[in-house]
């Protein structure tokens, strides 16, 4: 497969639509309830008719999957339970010859406990070299029995756990911001830095296109590793603290300036997205600078409230720091760690930002109106400048499953918050692809397992199969959208022009002959009638008025 011209080339990815597949819940190939890389490929047709231009796999990695994945005991290898390294191969052989670029998750800030290297810290002595791959400390306190500092685990609880050494005594402590199954490298060891480089060619040989880089902003520690010192209770304000000891800190830059090398050695030059919670754009941009990261998540317009006045801020924002370092930006509405936005639409829309289930979950839900407001928001995102990510059932409009019962819940957050909070999983229930009962064509016929979490009853309404010749559905719509965006020359990377526009209406022009206008108030708007509309997000009763939550493409060359 070649790949010529504008959108097509060796910048593809500033301007690709990149799906992201939850590989646990994609699609299961051999029936153990549990997706894998036998289901993917089996889907690839799928893919190729919804219209997305590249795949961003979660970690396929061996792990105890304590976190999805997200705790990998070996980086060039495959877990059993999704593959074999030859079938990884040849599925990414197979996503090329579908013409699609082909993206995996890397973990660098933390291993899975069950790593080799973090195995042989726990055999070797207090102070060995060993121990000094990660971030081993005696405790604080006259005994030695409280952590070595405040850091707090993002999913609950302390940053640090105490472990019992060899001679059966109370020993040193270990930092994990994350699970205590996974504990936190030591970045200024060599021996992490050498080794990520050695997993980075391995793939890239294996001809993946980039990679999406987990946690990005949390690899360089403060020296001495110093108390933060603050309440560290609202995620968002932490985040953006000046010289936070672990979050977003200068030196992290470094590692990134040493991989863009490595992908620039390549041909084509291999690529990056960083998962990096920087809510200030312009240190955001910083990870994008010409020796670095080629694109990185945008969480403020993921957090936005359906509102046109902080949308519009977040766009001007994002948008103006991308160009000073000449990044497309990137844009995002839902992933594996966050609510599904169906369902975050689906509730009245405040100024404060909204992530997680727990953040809505007592809200009145109108999941009608959040449907409606989701084909909107998606042809906003397609037609802003850069590139976007679909997250795998946004195309089938899927909401968030709220009512996981207590015992099914996996998300380590449950346990961690000492079950205050629910977590991540209503975002991660397998697909829905046919049929009319649980498994839903997720599984094969007369499988042995049911899906790893259940599938509610409702989701018959909402199978690939039902709606794909449905000209109303999510699906036939996210198509015909997918459709005009890559024929579209003003679409992707490029200027965006706002246009006057009534209150709480967003319209904006990419040069050249296209329009985008998003209603975000209560009654129509006028809509200019020279121009031939493209697609719009539900169907026009007049020529004249676009009505509430609604958004449209216009042409305006004819
Ligand atoms: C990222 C991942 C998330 C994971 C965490 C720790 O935020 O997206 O799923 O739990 O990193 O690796
Ligand atoms: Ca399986």
């Amino acid at each position: 497969m070649t790949w010529s011209g504008r959108k097509d080339g060796h910048e593809w990815w500033r301007h690709a639509v990149i799906y992201q597949v939850y590989i646990r819940s994609f699609a299961d190939g051999n029936g153990d309830g549990v997706g894998d890389i036998a289901g993917i490929r089996s889907r690839l047709p799928y893919l190729k008719d919804l219209g997305v231009d590249a795949l961003w796999i979660n970690p396929w990695y061996p792990s105890p999957m304590a976190d999805g994945g997200y705790d990998v005991s070996d980086y060039r290898g495959i877990a059993p339970e999704f593959g074999t390294l030859a079938d990884a191969t040849e599925f990414i052989d197979d996503a090329h010859m579908h013409g699609f670029r082909v993206l995996l998750d890397i973990v660098p800030n933390h291993t899975s406990s069950a790593h080799p290297w973090f195995q042989a810290a726990l055999a070797s002595a207090p102070g060995s070299p060993a121990r000094q791959r990660y971030h081993f400390r005696p405790g604080s306190g006259p005994h030695g029995d409280q952590p070595p500092n405040d850091w707090r685990s993002v999913f609950g609880g302390g940053g640090w756990t105490r472990i019992t050494e060899m001679d059966g005594t109370e020993g040193e402590w270990y930092l994990h911001l994350f699970a205590p199954e996974q504990p936190d490298l030591n970045w200024e060891h060599p021996d992490v830095a050498e080794d990520f480089d050695t997993t980075l060619r391995f793939w890239f040989e294996r001809g993946i296109d980039g990679f999406r880089i987990d946690v990005a902003n949390s690899l360089a520690k403060a020296a001495g590793l110093p108390d933060v010192g603050v309440d560290q209770s609202v995620a968002a304000a932490m985040y953006s603290l000046a010289d936070h000891p672990h979050w977003d800190r200068d030196e992290v830059h470094e590692v990134y300036r040493r991989w863009r090398r490595i992908a620039n050695s390549y041909d084509p030059p291999r690529i990056f997205v960083a998962e990096a919670l920087v809510y200030d754009p312009e240190r955001l941009a910083r990870y994008l600078r010409a020796d670095e990261l080629h694109t990185a998540f945008n969480f403020e317009f993921l957090e936005c409230p359906w509102l046109a006045e902080p949308l519009r801020r977040v766009i001007d924002a994002t948008v103006l720091e991308h160009a000073q370092v000449a990044a497309p930006p990137t844009w995002v509405l839902s992933n594996h760690d966050v609510a599904r936005h169906v369902s975050r639409y689906a509730r009245p829309q405040s100024t404060s930002r909204t992530r997680t289930l727990d953040d809505i979950i007592d809200k009145p839900m109108d999941l009608a109106l959040g449907t409606r407001r989701a084909r909107a928001a998606a042809l906003l995102m397609l037609a802003l400048p850069g590139c976007a990510y679909i997250y795998q059932g946004d195309e089938l409009g899927l909401p968030e499953v709220e009512d996981l019962a207590d015992d099914v819940l996996q998300d380590p957050t449950w346990e961690r918050s000492e079950h205050t909070e629910r977590g991540r999983d209503g975002c991660r229930v397998p697909l829905p692809w046919s049929g009319q009962v649980s498994p839903y064509g997720f599984s094969p016929p007369n499988s042995a397992k049911p899906p790893w979490l259940p599938q509610p009853d409702y989701w018959r309404g909402y199978t690939a199969q039902s709606q794909a010749d449905d000209p109303h559905s999510m699906l036939t719509f996210y198509r015909h959208a997918l459709r005009i965006r890559r024929t579209f020359e003003a679409l992707g990377d490029g200027p965006l022009v706002w246009i006057d526009s009534a209150p709480d209406v967003l319209h904006f022009s990419r040069p050249t002959g296209f329009e985008c206008l998003v209603n975000l108030s209560d009654t129509p708007t006028d809509m200019a009638r020279d121009s031939r509309i493209l697609i719009s997000s539900q169907p026009l009763t007049t020529r004249s008025e676009l009505p509430s939550d609604t958004a449209v493409w216009l042409s305006t060359n004819s």
